[in-house]
């Protein structure tokens, strides 16, 4: 970390620069980074996504990175302590990358299950939003990179994310969706990134909530950068409390900010105080000089991952592999568990099915700008095998035929034609078709290739080996020309305009054209996809490649047989790439194709049958009563598979608790809709999303908010609340649990409060607090649970600042939305003072 600027040490910088530099530092110098300013003696700072993992500067398989479990199962733990280790792991994998400033945590809320990004957020309660949120920052920025909340804010679904307008109501849009954001700047965020959408007619990167309340009512002192090619105009962002455009080094700013500043159109005053906000964030990331060391619980990871002092490099992988280890079991949910049975005894175990596609093709992150390139992977397969090595048989059936969608080739199945390794060569060509430049890379998926002057054109050239015989599919993504050779015949060629500005359909995961040609299995073939090179056609060129249809009958058929020979069968069944990643919102709560038919099969073999779910969001689970037992195990990250057979095998208890409620059937859902009509999208349920949702209508869902099991069981005894607390201020609840099973536990102890609703409603009862308790059979443990202030303030939409009533009101606390047997009531008495503005507050 560097140091803190006073304003007059700003001010001096400040005067060095003449009205150009100034502009110039406010649009990124290229896709991640700032622009260095020698006058002021200012480096560059180097921007990263994202939340599971840290890409770095380079889209590029060969450049790996540590991948935790996604956001939702981080604040599926309930776990702020965790969180805050796993934001010290992102830091150290922040500086071993350069990067300065890391683009997460994302804080939008999960509003509606279908939401593209679900797994990239943490919850559908501001709340624990806010509380995971802001111990991730902490953890962070404790490892000397400044953090990013993002995306402020209302950008809870990706449909038409540039231009959507939300109509969101103040009060909704201040206890909801801004409250997150307030937390993040409570803990000290140094970056703000504004939306892509509009809120209330206003698009983010120029909206009135960037001052207020961002910057003057909470006080938040560092840079608002735009989300990626969110400024899209010039005086009214640059007249707003944006400050910062990316990515560079075009943007209207670029093109046009100096010479309206030079014609009086934006006061130089409104461009001092951008460049002030990020000379003080460069100051803090230490950029006027090499990145320091930081040591973090006495260790520096940073000098230990770079392998100068400290630990080995190999004791801090084997470090950071174990927390990434224990954050799948501390995130993973135990929906279900008839007749305990789970966890599964090894000693006793003889064999075990382990059946479904993603047993071995698990999906370890969703898809979009958060997806970085693992350097290992534990498959549940893998970790399986592995825990039951010497004592039992493991089996495999994947019970589904391979898919057919495409998919990137990669070593597997590829050589080099020439040097032969397994992978691609990637050549760029000049316009006459000389090579300039040729590479050996590993992945037929090349987002960002090498930049060489004059190429015209890129080349992947794969000699591909197919497994089996048949028609197989082949594809190819990219924008502008493009081409397919298959054993040097031409069978796609083609120019495909750009038809989106959404960077991520843009740059990330352009469409694939498809074709089909007949191929002989075990026979190597050799594919060449050209596309041009051009402005606006985007970075990707894709080569990839689908098996022919297989047989699902005989698949399945074998998937029973293996589930009926065993003792126990584990079924992991989940999304997909296609079915969630950033950039679209998903259309079906239903798995995909076929794997809901795969576990009644299974099931209905094998009574002993656990179901494993590998999927980010939620998904509707119409046999949920037919398996004994069901984990979510969301997107776990690298060590998947390692994470699962701890909890499978009982060497760690599921520390999971759902962060959002999971509907039985779609239409259920009290809020579905994610698309705009006429390009509006309102929040029309107002504060009602989630539990407070299900509970206002009195519906039930399948599992509710706050619901998880452990492996032994616990009575809520009695609790003991204040009598009376003064409006505004904060108190304690204790509750007193026992350990009424048969193994030590760990239960996570939830707090709602139900008061009068403004609108006259019945109370409906919101998250005010959550703390866990651990304790061994048969003992007794007591849970005290903090109450912020602001727990039973509401927006008063007339006097515009927190207003807490006084009067009754009730205090449930258990251990699910859904599951609250203690209950008794307080009386807010009026304040000694009156109840500050929330500026003072937070
Ligand atoms: C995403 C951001 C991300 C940025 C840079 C955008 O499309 O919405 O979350 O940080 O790209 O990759």
């Amino acid at each position: 970390m560097g140091a803190e600027l006073t304003g007059a040490e700003i001010g001096r910088l400040l005067e060095k620069l003449d009205i150009r530099q100034k502009v110039r530092l406010l649009t990124g110098a290229d896709t991640w980074r700032t622009y260095a300013e020698p006058a002021a003696g200012l480096r560059a700072l180097t921007f990263s996504d994202g939340p599971a993992g840290v890409r770095g500067t380079a889209w590029d398989e060969r450049d790996t990175a540590l991948v935790l479990p996604s956001p939702t199962a981080l604040a599926a733990s309930w776990d702020e302590e965790l969180v805050h280790e796993a934001g010290g792991l992102l830091a150290a994998e922040a500086r071993r990358k350069g990067v300065d400033v890391l683009l997460a945590p994302t804080l939008n809320l999960h509003r509606s299950p279908l939401g593209g990004r679900h797994f990239e957020c943490f919850s559908e309660d501001p709340l624990l939003t806010g509380g995971t949120g802001a111990a991730l920052i902490r953890g962070i920025q404790a490892g000397g990179v400044a953090a990013t909340a993002k995306h402020f804010v209302a950008n809870d679904a990706e449909t038409d994310r540039l231009t959507v307008d939300v109509r969101v109501d103040e009060r909704t849009l201040r206890e909801v969706y801004l409250a997150p954001f307030e937390a993040a700047v409570g803990a000290g965020v140094r970056v703000v990134m504004s939306a892509y959408n509009r809120v209330n007619g206003r698009t983010m990167s120029a909206g009135p909530l960037l001052e207020r309340p961002l910057k003057d009512e909470w006080g938040f002192e560092g840079p608002v950068v735009s989300d990626w090619g969110a400024v899209r105009s010039l005086l009214d962002t640059a007249r707003s409390g944006q400050d910062l455009a990316m990515p560079g080094p075009a943007s209207p700013w670029a093109d046009g900010l100096c010479a309206a500043v030079e014609a009086g159109a934006v006061p130089v005053e409104v461009i001092d105080e951008k460049v002030r906000r990020l000379l003080r964030l460069a100051a803090w990331a230490g950029a006027w000089e090499d990145p320091p060391e930081v040591a973090i619980g006495g260790t520096s990871w940073a000098a230990a991952a770079k392998g100068t002092d400290g630990p080995s490099g190999t004791d801090v992988r084997q470090r950071e592999r174990g927390l990434l280890r224990r954050a799948v079991a501390a995130g993973t949910v135990l929906l279900r568990n008839e007749g305990s049975l789970l966890p599964l005894d090894p000693a006793r175990l003889r064999s075990v099915a382990v059946i479904g596609p993603h047993a071995t093709d698990v999906r370890i992150q969703g898809g979009g700008s958060a997806e970085v390139f693992p350097a290992s992977l534990v498959t549940p397969l893998e970790g399986i095998t592995a825990a039951l090595a010497g004592t039992a048989r493991v089996v495999h059936a994947p019970g589904l035929p391979s898919s057919t969608l495409p998919r990137p080739l990669d070593r597997a199945d590829t050589r080099d034609p020439r040097g032969g390794e397994p992978g691609v060569l990637v050549r760029l060509l000049d316009a006459a078709g000389a090579e300039l430049h040729a590479e050996h890379r590993l992945s037929g998926r090349i987002v960002e290739p090498a930049e060489v002057p004059g190429a015209h054109t890129v080349e992947i050239r794969a000699l591909f080996r197919p497994d089996r015989d048949g028609t197989w599919t082949l594809a190819v993504a990219g924008w502008g020309p493009l081409s397919l050779s298959v054993a040097g015949r031409t069978v796609l060629t083609g120019t495909f305009p750009v038809d989106s500005d959404d960077p991520t359909r843009v740059h990330v995961d352009p469409p694939y054209r498809r074709v089909r040609a007949p191929l002989t299995g075990g026979r190597e073939v050799e594919l060449v996809v050209r596309r041009g090179l051009g402005a606006g056609t985007g970075v990707a060129t894709v080569l990839a490649a689908a098996p022919p249809p297989g047989d699902a009958v005989a698949e399945r058929g074998r998937a029973v047989a293996a589930a009926r020979d065993a003792e126990v069968a584990v079924v992991v069944v989940g999304a997909t790439r296609e079915s969630e990643s950033e950039g679209r919102d998903r259309d079906t709560l239903a798995l995909p194709e076929g794997q809901d038919a795969l576990v009644r099969a299974v099931a209905g073999a094998n009574p002993r049958t656990v179901v494993v779910l590998n999927t980010g969001g939620p998904v509707t689970l119409p046999w949920r009563h037919e398996a004994r037992a069901l984990l979510l195990a969301w997107f776990p990250g690298q060590e998947a598979g390692a994470g699962l057979a701890d909890v499978l095998f009982g060497r760690a208890e599921p520390g999971g608790r759902l962060p959002t409620t999971w509907a039985a059937a779609e239409d259920d859902a009290p809020v579905l809709r994610t698309r705009p009509e006429g390009g509006v999208l309102p929040y029309a349920e107002g504060p009602f999303i989630g539990y407070r949702a299900w509970l206002r209508a009195g519906a039930v869902p399948a599992y509710w908010f706050g619901h998880g099991l452990g492996y032994t069981t616990w009575a809520y005894e009695s609790m003991e609340v204040p009598a009376e607390v003064g409006a505004g201020e904060p108190f304690e609840v204790r509750a007193v649990l026992r350990n009424t099973g048969a193994r030590r536990g760990r239960e996570v102890v939830q707090l709602y409060l139900a008061g009068p609703e403004p609108d006259g409603g019945p109370p409906v009862p919101r998250l005010v607090g959550h703390t866990a308790v651990t304790s061994y059979p048969g003992e007794r443990a007591v849970a005290v649970v903090r109450v912020d202030g602001r727990a039973a303030a509401r927006w008063s939409t007339r006097e515009h600042r927190w207003v807490t009533e006084p009067g009754e009101v009730t205090l449930l606390c258990g251990r699910s939305a859904g599951d609250l047997p203690l209950r008794a009531v307080t009386a807010l008495s009026p304040a000694a003072r009156e109840t500050p503005p929330e500026s003072a507050l937070h």
